[in-house]
């Protein structure tokens, strides 16, 4: 089969389509033939740096990128019960972990995956993954209903899901982009968009419930000074948070913290349900041939995504 491999970390041009073998599903895994994959930041993350492979994939080269699948299944190992072959399914596979998801086959535990619902194609379905798993953890727990919430960069992979979720919970909705993706932040059922270009968030804003952060550094400090005490703001990125931003979390006696997505059939379940009732409307903004992943690097890299950029398998 084919794969794209990473021997080493660095540049897009590491990225190398490779003949190598299909996995064999162990006992708990289901064989997928690939359709469809999508790509998120942690990919060019890791890509770019060893240190960041070793923390996800360990220290063995070449790696695999890539988590998020669609596709249909062709094999199931011994002790799978949910799956059979010729199912549709989709998940985000092995994450934290080895998702090898850049191949036309991947061996992926059955409890990482759910069925596609009929309406849905494979690369939508592929798009509702890691984004979606995110906005999903971190929102269901800690939104309620009439909540006052910033989603920063509303019209990104996990903002545009995220503002379709806070939306289905109850949540008044505040979020940012630029004035290009105004009108569709507001199409996903935005209350209100700041345009971060033209206006700063922290004059405008005050007393949020809870603050959803794609950035660090004085977009994080800024969303601390905006949320009500007592309230919560999950930063995305990374947890080392620096002194000053931990002090000011205290002071304004804010619950900051750092949410990593992990793989589960449970949530993917939640979200094919979503995607069936049409409460949950992915937007794919780019597709792009498998042979043509570096392509998708650089436009992810660009940090101008609109939803979800896809590659076709
Ligand atoms: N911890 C976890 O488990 C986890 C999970 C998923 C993602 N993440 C991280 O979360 C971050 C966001 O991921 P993503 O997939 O949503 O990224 P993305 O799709 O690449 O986000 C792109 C969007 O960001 C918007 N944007 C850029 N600068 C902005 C700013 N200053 N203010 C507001 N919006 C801005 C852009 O809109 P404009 O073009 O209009 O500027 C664009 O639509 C990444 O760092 C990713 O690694 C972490």
């Amino acid at each position: 089969m084919k794969a794209i491999i990473l021997e080493n970390a660095g540049g897009v041009e590491n990225l190398i389509i490779k003949d190598i073998a299909q996995p064999t599903p162990n006992d708990h895994e289901v064989l997928v033939k690939v359709k469809a994959i999508s790509v998120n930041p942690v990919d060019y993350k890791v890509r770019r740096n060893n240190d960041v492979i070793d923390k996800f994939m360990g220290k063995e080269r070449p790696v695999i990128l890539g988590w998020d699948i669609a596709g249909t299944v062709t094999a199931v190992g011994n002790k799978v019960s949910q799956f059979k072959t010729g199912d549709q399914v989709f998940g985000m596979v092995n994450f934290p972990g080895k998702g090898n998801a850049y191949a036309e086959y991947v061996a992926a535990p059955e409890h990482h995956l759910a069925i596609i619902p009929s309406s849905i194609s494979f690369e939508v379905a592929a798009a509702s993954t890691l984004a979606a798993l995110t906005a999903l953890q971190v929102l269901q727990p800690r939104v309620k209903k009439g909540d006052r919430v910033l989603i920063h960069a509303g019209s990104g992979g996990v903002g545009h899901f995220a503002i379709q979720i806070a939306k289905a919970l109850g949540a008044y909705v505040v979020t940012t982009s630029s004035a290009k993706n105004k009108d569709f932040v507001m199409a996903l059922g935005a209350d209100e968009h700041i345009d971060y270009k033209a206006q700063a968030f922290e004059d405008v804003l005050s007393d949020m419930d809870f603050v959803l952060d794609m950035f660090r550094g004085s977009i994080l400090f800024n969303s601390l000074k905006v949320t009500k005490e007592g309230g919560t703001v999950i930063s995305l990125p990374t947890g080392d948070f620096d002194e000053q931003t931990i002090a000011l979390a205290k002071a304004r006696k804010i619950n900051l913290s750092w949410v990593l997505v992990q793989s589960s059939a449970k949530d993917m379940n939640t979200l094919a349900q979503m995607l069936q009732e049409g409460s949950l409307k992915p937007h794919v903004s780019k597709l792009i041939p498998f042979a043509k992943m570096d392509q998708a690097h650089l436009e992810l890299e660009s940090g101008r995504t609109v939803g979800k950029i896809v590659v076709s398998v």
